[in-house]
């Protein structure tokens, strides 16, 4: 086995937390190109940590080595969200699991499509006001509509008052979570954190309070019935939904998608997407291998184990970089080039080496949900307008917690006219796509 590159350094004095956190990329960057390897050891969070980079080695972490790790959250993010599956144990998290499944797999994702439908229609049918529009901005008012709907039976229009207070509680909370990976000193004493704290204690009354209200048919009658220990269970998975989490993560993909369609070859790849569900699906899967919501995850190792080569000692961190990973040119030629149709070719079937919804037995459970709605909101945007984003913006692009471009980025658009607008999808045989 080989030995790691990189120093786990002395606790606190050794520990590179502050570095990781100012550029996490170019922390990574660094070392692979020092070291050669993308596979090295260093300290973060205070503890040593096995960074893995390649597309192969965050493929055995998250699927054949996984029953070797434990989720690696607990220690930061618990006091904020309270007992959930992210902070299971393998036998716990297998039957909360099985508990969720029945709520987002299958045909139970479509029971949103006309929620869908009217908040598409309320956000988006007047983008082309002839003024640019910060789309990041626009997109995650939009997903915190649709996630608020969909996980508190709220609806909208009808609940101003209730959306913005649970809009305003999600932001407090959010800014606990930040807050605290940026702090060695784990920040537990700060104001910052202690209106987390009470943010997450509201939040927790407002769901409960919708728990008892609930009638037949609503989501939230269906969270009761899904099998829960009990009512507490229940609602700690309730306030993870509703976290800024999920609307920034599911944003952050839109503007992706937003910028990437627009840059070279727009037409080409619009009309295309236009015409073939099955091409969109792999402009999907594009623009989640470029710039992944989350850049990686954190697992602790609970025995010595051997990822890529390396062996990782028991009580070790792993963290996996998602972004390195999904552009290791090993599995992904021309690793930077936005390249839909490598789905088709070069990577038909290497769906397992993306790990922008994680992978394996702890993969996002909210996946289908996810992918559904996305493929959807972008056939809305895409049948409906025609879109630019104006040359000379910053498109540099920020980590943490959640990916997107560092600065608002302005997005023109433009209205098709009824001839261009097409209702239905169609699997065409364009030769240009399918030889
Ligand atoms: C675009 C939106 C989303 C993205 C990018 C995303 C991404 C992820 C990723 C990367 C993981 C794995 C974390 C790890 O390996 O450490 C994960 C786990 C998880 N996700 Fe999502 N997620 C999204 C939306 C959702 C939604 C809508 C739900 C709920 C319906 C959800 C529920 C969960 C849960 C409960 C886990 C933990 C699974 C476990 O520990 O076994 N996610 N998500």
């Amino acid at each position: 086995m080989a030995h790691l590159k990189g120093h786990i350094g002395y606790p606190i004095i050794g520990d590179k937390s502050v570095e990781f956190y100012k550029d996490p990329i170019e922390f990574v960057n660094k070392r692979v190109n020092e070291f050669d390897e993308k596979i090295f050891q260093s300290r973060v969070l205070n503890t040593p940590t096995v960074f893995i980079a390649s597309a192969e080695g965050v493929r055995q972490l998250l699927y054949e080595k996984s029953h070797n790790f434990e989720m690696g959250y607990r220690a930061f993010m618990y006091n904020l969200y309270g007992d959930n599956l992210l902070f299971s144990g393998h036998d716990e998290a297998h039957r909360i699991r099985s508990v969720l499944h029945h709520l987002f797999s299958g045909e139970s994702v479509q029971q949103w499509d006309s929620l869908l439908e009217k908040l598409m229609n309320r956000n988006f049918d007047r983008l082309d006001s002839g003024c640019a529009l910060p789309m990041y901005k626009v997109f995650k008012r939009f997903c915190t509509e649709l996630s608020i709907s969909i996980f508190l039976d709220v609806d909208i229009e009808s609940s101003l008052e209730l959306v913005q207070e649970t809009t305003d509680l999600a932001t407090t909370h959010w800014h606990g979570i930040i807050s605290v990976p940026f702090s060695l000193k784990v920040p537990y004493w700060s104001s910052g954190f202690k209106k987390a704290i009470e943010a997450k204690n509201s939040l927790f009354e407002i769901i409960c309070k919708r728990l008892v209200q609930t009638v037949d048919g609503d989501f939230l009658q269906q969270i009761k019935s899904a099998g829960f220990k009990d009512m507490t269970e229940a609602a700690h998975h309730v306030l993870l939904f509703i976290s800024a989490l999920v609307p920034k993560a599911m944003a952050s993909l839109l503007t992706s998608f937003t910028i990437l369609m627009a840059e070279k070859d727009y037409i080409t790849h619009c009309e295309k997407a236009c015409r073939d569900e099955q091409y969109l699906q792999y402009v999907l899967l594009e623009v989640q291998r470029l710039w992944p919501p989350f850049l990686g995850g954190r697992r602790l190792a609970s025995q010595d184990c051997e990822i890529g080569g390396f062996k990782i000692p028991k009580g070790y961190a792993a963290a996996y970089i998602t972004y390195s990973a999904q552009r290791d040119p090993k599995i992904f030629p021309d690793p930077d080039e936005f390249r839909p149709e490598r789905w088709r070719t070069c990577n038909a079937g290497n769906e397992n080496y993306l790990s922008c919804f994680g992978g394996g037995p702890r993969d996002c459970v909210g996946s289908s949900l996810m992918n559904r709605m996305l493929k959807t909101v972008c056939k809305y945007l895409l049948n409906h307008y025609s879109w630019l984003v104006p040359n000379g913006q910053d498109l540099t692009h920020k980590w943490l917690p959640v990916s997107r471009p560092k600065q608002q980025v302005m997005v023109v658009y433009e209205l098709k006219s009824d001839l261009e607008q097409s209702s239905e999808f169609t699997e065409v045989d364009d030769p240009d796509i399918h030889s």
